[in-house]
């Protein structure tokens, strides 16, 4: 493999001095690419494209011909693994994601077998694998999966909800038997992790998308010790261990510097948090991720500049910062400012690691 050429990301993950702020964009390969529209439609479906690893290489490169980004993330989705369980993965338009099987009941949960993530996935540690080969050192490469909560909330409700009742429900009727799926969801998370290391991803990240809905103490039960879990079994593994982990969770905020001691290399931000506040907060624990409003993207030019000076400015200076969004970027924006936003980071940064 040729040497990494840009090890902003990396090192700024290890809070070590860089030169500029790495940037990369939350679902920065996605809808608001005119190309990427182009490829899901010679693809047919989104789960064609993310199952052929020619397609997702594809798409994967694209915001990188465009914009001057510091990460490449591996084009997947983080309901694979619930997929490869069994539970009967298909997209309704306009609507999301939905499971024809989904898990509802004690014996639900019992009846589900951990899967060989190799042999049920391999279309993804492809990707990986020729991902790496078109890089050829450009950038580093994000692996990714969903949290265990995160993803037994897409298992339980069998598509996205908005008040998550089902799950919700089941911590409070039968506790024990969420446990049991959040124990086999954060072995199948590390296997998956492990073995996106193996095929070589370079940094990986845990979308805790849903944590946020969660009560204080139900989020430390159900949320965060299973990804504290999934951190402890990469560190044990000869492939992952050396890969920096960042955590999000959506909504989390009032909870960062507790997640700051799950073992993370960081933690993302959502644009709630005031990020100079939450670096004081987790005390130097950890490197930060974040945080920009998805909406600033709809503001002028000028107003983008101002709300990226502003982000660069909370955090302040020296190294532990990755700048992203604060959530992905919505379908609707403007790729133009993107470009506005990625070209800002790395202008303005620079006097923050003098
Ligand atoms: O960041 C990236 O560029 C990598 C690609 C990526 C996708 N999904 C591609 C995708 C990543 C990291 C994800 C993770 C993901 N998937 C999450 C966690 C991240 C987060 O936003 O908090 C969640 C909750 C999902 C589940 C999921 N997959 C949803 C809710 C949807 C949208 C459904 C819809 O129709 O709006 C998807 C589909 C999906 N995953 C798309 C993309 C680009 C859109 C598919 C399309 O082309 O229609």
């Amino acid at each position: 493999m040729p040497p990494l050429r840009n090890d902003r990301l990396l090192r700024a993950l290890r809070r070590e001095a860089v030169d500029r702020t790495p940037v990369w964009i939350m679902r920065q390969a996605g809808r608001y690419l005119p190309e990427y529209r182009a490829t899901r439609a010679r693809a047919g479906s989104f789960l064609n494209l993310m199952r052929s690893p020619e397609l997702a290489t594809e798409v994967t490169l694209q915001p990188l011909a465009r914009f001057d980004l510091d990460a490449a993330i591996l084009f997947s989705d983080i309901l694979t693994i619930p997929d490869a369980l069994g539970l009967g993965l298909h997209f309704v338009e306009g609507e999301g994601p939905r499971f024809e099987r989904p898990v509802r009941s004690a014996a639900d949960i019992d009846a589900l077998r951990l899967p060989d993530v190799e042999r049920a996935l391999p279309y993804v540690f492809d990707t990986v694998r020729m991902l790496r080969r078109e890089l050829a050192g450009r950038v580093p490469l994000i692996g990714f999966s969903g949290s265990p909560w995160t993803l037994a909330c897409y298992m339980v409700e069998g598509g996205g909800s908005d008040d998550f009742r089902l799950i919700k429900s089941l911590a409070y009727t039968d506790p024990a038997a969420l446990h049991r799926l959040l124990a086999l969801l954060a072995e199948a998370v590390g296997d998956y992790l492990e073995a996106q290391a193996a095929a070589g991803a370079q940094a990986l990240m845990l979308f805790d998308t849903w944590g946020g809905v969660l009560s204080t103490a139900a989020y430390r039960e159900f949320s965060l010790a299973y990804q504290a879990r999934v951190v402890a079994r990469l560190a044990a593994s000869a492939a992952a261990r050396e890969l920096p982990l960042i955590a999000f969770t959506k909504g989390g905020g009032q909870w960062l510097p507790e997640q700051a001691g799950i073992g993370a290399a960081a933690l993302g931000v959502d644009w709630t948090q005031e990020l100079g506040a939450v670096r004081a907060a987790t005390g130097g624990r950890v490197a930060l991720q974040g945080n920009l409003d998805p909406i600033a993207l709809f503001a002028p030019p000028q107003r983008i500049r101002a709300e990226v000076a502003r982000v660069l400015d909370s955090y302040g200076r020296g190294p532990g910062h990755v700048f992203n969004l604060g959530h992905g970027v919505l379908q609707q924006t403007d790729p133009e400012h993107v470009r506005v936003l990625v070209d800002a980071v790395h202008e303005l940064s620079a006097a923050y690691h003098v």
